[in-house]
């Protein structure tokens, strides 16, 4: 019997980077994203490996639920689920179409909840127990201070963070474990969905491939934040240390045009 873990987002960047990680650590994988072409490049690419595809929006209301069900009708039990589909958004408040935030939001945190709650009591009860069981959430260096320009996602990522050490907290005697991975600005499709590709943000990057790995040896060390790279871990502690206005108005300066 081989565990499974559920992989959202895994089309492109930081989601495939997991994707290989797993598969080499012996996961069975069920891989989750809109763009079937690109699942299947990948099942292809890990080939000889497990890998299931679920072609889903998970921006749609009951999303979670149809991928809850599509896995349970196929019998099987997920022992890691992360969650890390979710985009950005770059531009004010005012002029990003209302719908366009309010669909982030449904990814970002509806999709992203509601996935945690379905797998939650499989995870605790699997039959699988000397392996690492839980869930990632991949939140942002964006959960540590407001974020004007991208007021909603920062905002989206600081539930992430909260809802993930809440949820280590309460799970803390059951064997499964919950980590926040907050990367910070890294080379994926991110800054052209979110319209930030000329911003600051881009001015210095990570490879998804190193992301991925913080995310994965934080994970099955149990830890429950992982900040991949010196300079992020040094700019979340300062930002907590700032005052609020002050880390504000960093991020509007990072968020805005190079
Ligand atoms: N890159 C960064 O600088 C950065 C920094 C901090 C945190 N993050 C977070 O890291 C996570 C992964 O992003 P990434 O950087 O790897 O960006 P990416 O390359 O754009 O990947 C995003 C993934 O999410 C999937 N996705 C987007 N919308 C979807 C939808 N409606 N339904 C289903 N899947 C959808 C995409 O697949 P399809 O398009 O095929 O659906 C893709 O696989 C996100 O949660 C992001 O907020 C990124």
């Amino acid at each position: 019997m081989i565990p499974t873990a559920l992989i959202t987002g895994a089309s492109g960047g930081i989601g495939k980077e997991m994707a290989r990680l797993f598969a080499k650590a012996g996961y069975h994988l069920i891989i989750v994203a809109r763009s079937e072409e690109k699942l299947k490049q990948l099942q292809s690419e890990l080939d000889g490996h497990q890998v299931t595809i679920i072609v889903q929006d998970l921006t749609e209301a009951d999303a979670a639920k149809k991928v809850y069900e599509n896995i349970r009708a196929a019998g099987r039990t997920v022992e890691v689920v992360i969650n890390n589909a979710g985009f950005g958004l770059n531009g004010y408040f005012e002029d990003i179409p209302l719908e366009e935030q309010l669909e982030m939001l449904r990814i970002n945190v509806h999709t992203l909840t509601a996935l945690s709650h379905y797998f939650l009591k499989d995870m605790k009860n699997a039959p699988l127990r000397n392996i690492p069981r839980g869930i990632i959430n991949v939140a942002s260096t964006a959960a540590f201070q407001p974020g004007p320009k991208m007021a909603v996602y920062y905002a989206s990522k600081a539930y992430v963070l909260s809802l993930s050490e809440a949820l280590a907290v309460e799970l803390r005697e059951t064997g499964v474990t919950v980590t926040a991975l907050c990367p910070g600005a890294t080379a994926t499709n991110f800054f052209k969905t979110a319209r930030a590709e000329h911003t600051r943000l881009t001015n210095r990057t990570m490879t998804p491939s190193i992301v991925a790995k913080a995310g994965f040896l934080g994970f099955v060390k149990g830890k429950r934040i992982v900040i991949p790279g010196l300079r992020n871990q040094t700019g979340s502690l300062a930002a907590k240390f700032l005052p609020r206005s002050l880390a504000a108005k960093l991020a509007l300066y990072m968020d805005s045009e190079r």
